[in-house]
């Protein structure tokens, strides 16, 4: 059974972001740098990072950023030895339970092309794909993908406020 433990003492964010490093700076050098500029976001709560338990052990991480009624994943990492065993599946429906509780309609995650797993991943889970985003800090395309956590919102709804939230926050639009 997967369990999701809020993380937001300081020192325990640091050995969480430190964990990530290795996967994330290859595909995002600047991974470590942001991080480093969002460290007061987790400690006021406007992201979270959510260590996923199983077994009593930390096999992982997910990162959520709030805007409103929608959030973003921003990451969901499960250490290598304990991958293919269904715990990111389990976790992230654990989580979209407690997004739901926070009333928070709508989930959506960039898909980067260097993930074909976490693009497996999300369409399993229900996602499906809204457009295409440009990183200009990165100069690259990704695909947004997102889930609905209320039955009764349409696709043009669902679009509608994930281009409203990333116009607010000047992430260009494909
Ligand atoms: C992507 C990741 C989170 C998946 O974690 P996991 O616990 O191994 O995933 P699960 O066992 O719950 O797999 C659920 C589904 O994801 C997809 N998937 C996960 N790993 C896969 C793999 N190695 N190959 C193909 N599909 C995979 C499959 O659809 C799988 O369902 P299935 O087993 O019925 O085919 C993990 O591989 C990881 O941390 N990767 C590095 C970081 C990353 O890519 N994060 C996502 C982008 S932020």
């Amino acid at each position: 059974m997967v369990n999701l433990n809020y993380i937001q003492d300081k020192e325990k964010l640091l050995i969480a972001f430190d964990s990530l490093k290795d996967e994330f700076v290859p595909v995002y050098p600047l991974f470590s740098e942001w991080l480093k500029n969002t460290m007061n976001d987790y400690l006021t709560g406007s992201r979270v990072l959510l260590g996923i338990e199983y077994s009593k052990t930390t096999v992982g991480y997910v990162l959520i950023h709030y805007f409103d009624q929608s959030a973003k994943l921003n990451a969901i990492y499960v250490f290598p030895k304990f991958r293919k065993k269904g715990i990111a599946e389990e976790a992230c429906k654990v989580m979209f339970g407690n997004l739901k509780q926070k009333k928070i309609q709508i989930l959506f995650t960039q898909i980067r092309p260097e993930y074909p797993n976490a693009r497996k991943l999300f369409k399993k889970l229900g996602f499906f794909q809204i457009g295409t985003i440009f990183n200009s800090d990165e100069q690259n395309n990704n695909d947004l993908y997102c889930i609905s956590l209320d039955n009764f919102l349409s696709v043009e709804f669902i679009k509608k406020s994930a281009l409203s939230i990333y116009t607010k926050y000047n992430i260009e639009w494909k």
